[in-house]
Parts: C-alpha cells; sequence; structure tokens
C-alpha cells in the first residue's frame, strides 16, 4: 500500500530543484496588466478574484449580460467601468486593456475571444475553448499570427497532482501506453422531449445579447440560464464539453497526442435538441513516443459511468475513484488518476506499489508548485497567463494546445450524431470522410 506521507515526502524533492529561465518569454515593457472580464457570474466571478489576486492586475472592465451578475461584481471592483455588451467594451476600452478573460457560456467563447485577439488582446479563455472545430482553428491561427498570449480555463492543468502524473508517463513509469480510460458519471445531456412555448425574459437578463451570434429562441426558464445551457445544442458542448476537457487534459498532455484518427460515440439516438445523458466514446489515435503504434481512448459519462471493466479493477477490490483516468501501460502497470484532489496511483500485477519520484527527474516541470495545497494552487494557472503578459513565464495551456484539446472533444460531441458509426478525421483537410458529419464542424453566426 502506498504510504502517503512517505509519497509526499518523496515527491517534495522536486520542488527545490532551480528554476531553469526560458528565453523565449513575450517581450512587453508593461508593469501592470489591465484585464477586462466578460462573463462575471458563476465561473467568471471566481475567474475575476483569482486573476486580481495577482499583484500586477488591475481591473479596469467588467462586462455580463445579467445586470444582478454586473451589480455584484462591481461591488468589489468599484473602479471598474460596467458593461452589458462586449462589443461595445471592446469598441471603447481598447486602448486600456491588455488582456480579455473570457468566462461566458460555451457559444460565446469564440465571438468574444476572437474579437479581442483581434484588437491584440492577451486571452484567457474557459474551457472548452469553442464549440466548433472551426472556431478553435481560427483561434489557434489568430493567436499565432499575432503572437497572443492565451491560456485556457483548465486550471487543474497547473495542479500538482496532474503535473506529478504528466512527469511519471513521460518518465516511463508504466511503460507505453497503449489504452486511457475516463470517466465521468456526471450528466451535462437532456433525454427529454424538446422544451416549448416560451417564459417571460427577467429583467435582468438581457436575452439577445445572451444568445449571442446563436440563433433566436424563446426563453425559458431555468433551461438556459444560468448553467443550465451545458445540455441543450448551440450553447453547451454536454458532459464531454464539461468535465471531458478537465479530465482529457492530463493524458492528452501527457502523452503528446495530437487529434484522432477515429472516433465512435455509443449514445442514444440523436434529437437535433439536446446532448445525450449518456456518452461511450470510442478514440482511436496515432501513436507517440510514450504509447503503443496506435492508442485507444475510452470516455463513459453519465450515470453509472464507468461500467464494470477489468482495466479498471483496483487492488483489494478498492473503490474507483467517482471521475477519473486510468492509463494502462506494459507488462501489468497501470497508472490511475483521480479527478481531483488526490494523488495519482502506481498500480503493478494488482497492487499498489510505492516509487521515488527523484529517480523520474528529467526536467523541472514541478519546480514552480512550492508544496502541494490545492488552496494555494487554484490561482497558479491565471497568474501564469498574467506573468506570461508581463514577459516573464509562458503559459502551459496556450490556444495552440487546447485547440487541439477542444477539437478531441468536440469530435466525439460530433460521433453523438452518429450513434454507433466510426467516423474517420482527416485532420490535415479538417473534415472527416463521411461528408454528412461535415455540418457540425462549423455554424453561421447571427448578427445581434
Ligand atoms: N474551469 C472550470 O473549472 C469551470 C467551472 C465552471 C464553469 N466553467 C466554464 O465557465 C464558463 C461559464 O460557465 P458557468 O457555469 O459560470 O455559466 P453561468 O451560466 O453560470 O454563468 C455565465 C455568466 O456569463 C454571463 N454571460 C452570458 N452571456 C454573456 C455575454 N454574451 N457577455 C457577457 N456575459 C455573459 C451570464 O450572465 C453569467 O453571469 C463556461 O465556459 C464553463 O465551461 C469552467
Amino acid at each position: 500500500m502506498l504510504d502517503r506521507r512517505k509519497f509526499i515526502k518523496n515527491t517534495s524533492v522536486l520542488s527545490t530543484l532551480p528554476f531553469l529561465p526560458n528565453f523565449n518569454f513575450f517581450k512587453t515593457t508593461k508593469k501592470f496588466i489591465r484585464t477586462a472580464h466578460i462573463g462575471v457570474g458563476g465561473m467568471g466571478k471566481s475567474d475575476l478574484k483569482d486573476t486580481a489576486s495577482h499583484k500586477n492586475v488591475k481591473v479596469v472592465a467588467l462586462c455580463d449580460v445579467d445586470s444582478n451578475a454586473l451589480e455584484e461584481a462591481g461591488k468589489l471592483f468599484p473602479d471598474a467601468k460596467k458593461y452589458k455588451d462586449y462589443r461595445v467594451l471592446i469598441k471603447e476600452m481598447s486602448e486600456d486593456i491588455d488582456a480579455v478573460i473570457v468566462s461566458a457560456p460555451d457559444h460565446t467563447h469564440a465571438p468574444a475571444s476572437i474579437l479581442a485577439m483581434e484588437n491584440n488582446k492577451h486571452v484567457y479563455c474557459q474551457k472548452p475553448l469553442t464549440n466548433y472545430v472551426s472556431e478553435s482553428r481560427q483561434m489557434k491561427r489568430l493567436a499565432e499570427e499575432k503572437n497572443l498570449i492565451t491560456q485556457m480555463g483548465i486550471q487543474v492543468h497547473s495542479f500538482y497532482d496532474y503535473k506529478l502524473a504528466t512527469l511519471l508517463i513521460q518518465s516511463g513509469l508504466i511503460g507505453k501506453v497503449s489504452k486511457v480510460r475516463a470517466w465521468s458519471p456526471k450528466n451535462w445531456g437532456y433525454d427529454g422531449p424538446k422544451h416549448t412555448g416560451a417564459d417571460d425574459i427577467p429583467q435582468n437578463l438581457d436575452w439577445n445579447l445572451w444568445l449571442g451570434t446563436a440563433q433566436l429562441r424563446p426563453y425559458k426558464e431555468k433551461i438556459y440560464h444560468p448553467a443550465m445551457w451545458r445540455k441543450i445544442e448551440d450553447f453547451g458542448c454536454g458532459t464531454l464539453g464539461d468535465m471531458g476537457v478537465h479530465i482529457f487534459d492530463t493524458p492528452y498532455n501527457a502523452l503528446q497526442l495530437d487529434v484522432p484518427l477515429t472516433i465512435k460515440n455509443k449514445c442514444r439516438k440523436y434529437n437535433s435538441y439536446a446532448f445525450p445523458e449518456k456518452n461511450f466514446v470510442e478514440y482511436d489515435f496515432p501513436g507517440t513516443k510514450y504509447t503503443t503504434e496506435k492508442l485507444k481512448w475510452i470516455w463513459e459519462d453519465g450515470k453509472g459511468a464507468p461500467r464494470r471493466h477489468k482495466d479498471l479493477k483496483l487492488p483489494n477490490n478498492d473503490k474507483l475513484p467517482l471521475q477519473g483516468a486510468m492509463f494502462i501501460g506494459e507488462n501489468g502497470k497501470k497508472l490511475l488518476l483521480p479527478h481531483f484532489m488526490e494523488l495519482p496511483r502506481f498500480i503493478e500485477n494488482d497492487e499498489y506499489k510505492d516509487f521515488d519520484v527523484s529517480t523520474f527527474v528529467t526536467n523541472n516541470q514541478l519546480s514552480k508548485v512550492p508544496v502541494r495545497d490545492y488552496d494555494g494552487e487554484s490561482h497558479l494557472h491565471y497568474h501564469q497567463f498574467i506573468d506570461a503578459c508581463l514577459g516573464k513565464d509562458k503559459c502551459t495551456a496556450p490556444f495552440s494546445y487546447s485547440a487541439k484539446l477542444t477539437e478531441t472533444i468536440l469530435l466525439g460531441v460530433i460521433a453523438g450524431r452518429f450513434p454507433g458509426k466510426t467516423l474517420n478525421w482527416d485532420s490535415s483537410n479538417a473534415k472527416f470522410r463521411e461528408i454528412e458529419a461535415n455540418k457540425y464542424l462549423s455554424s453561421t453566426y447571427r448578427n445581434f
């Protein structure tokens, strides 16, 4: 059995490693970063606080289509200008802002981020990066063309446990990885009938601006705003886009995967309205130096996930963590990565095995996490973004990385429109071989 204290002692060796400077930092003479925040209720409020906790941040603008959320955030930053339309904010304050934090619902990520980047602003955008593959690719391209600092809001990417798991996998602890199984029993889908009728739009909400580039539809209470939009097409990406993107991140990063070759989603029949309550997605990825020739990836979500499978059997018949990922390596070796706030566990021939992390040190990946302390770690991803804008650090989840991760997630979502059918993805041409699936890669924006 792994001894937690011993394990932590071993892993803390890494915290004493010197930080090796990277000379490719962004060049700037700025001493402060002036931020504008789009979406300041829900996760946006937490994004706002974590960003503002950096001593070199000045919050200069707040934007929300819900006046209640805007007022609440305004109490925290009374000097910041308040807006309900991000287009007006960017037009009026372009000269006064350096970075934009986008925490609105998923369908607004791309339109708001693209507008900000076109105006040469650095962007921190919540996950998943976009709702459509074409948008992710556009955001990646724009960020690169304009040499902007970008980060996707997968904050656990900067947590100790995930950095440690990445290090262990890349150090060869379990050999070459042939399969990843990842799961979440959460359900951000809806299998019921389409909601009909219309409710009165609350006075505090600008429904037209909330819809933004999405097509007009009647307002319905408790179906869209706040938070429930995740279940509905045009706005969210179901459980894959909600939890999947966090749980995919470490295996995706550790194994240095590109986008998949094939995708199959076994779920209920497509209903043109909401995402399935349960998804079982199989991906085949091209191999990398950390995997066998090909890598199989299985994602399960919804009630009852994951199904029982020998790959997921734990020593002592222990219960699986509620959400997480299992890396299957060579010779009976596996790595379990719970999501989240638990250390990864090394398993060999159905027994937990201890290991000395210091023998796996090959780089400085953990050197900037002083202690394993979840409260203390929650701001790291945001501060990394601000430090990168100040030319003192590099982002670890820039759009060059997170666009590919998002594309992988979105391909699984699209496969849900063709239950049980294998889709073949031609990444270089950004097309499926199955032409009927290509219409889901992009959308038409409404003028609003
Ligand atoms: N990284 C994480 O752990 C994490 C956790 C939760 C949510 N998220 C992400 O954060 C984003 C928001 O999710 P949420 O749960 O907070 O949703 P929410 O609906 O609870 O809150 C969204 C906020 O944005 C506002 N808003 C909506 N449209 C807007 C627009 N056009 N302009 C300005 N403001 C607008 C809403 O009024 C609301 O205040 C999503 O992309 C979600 O995936 C990330």
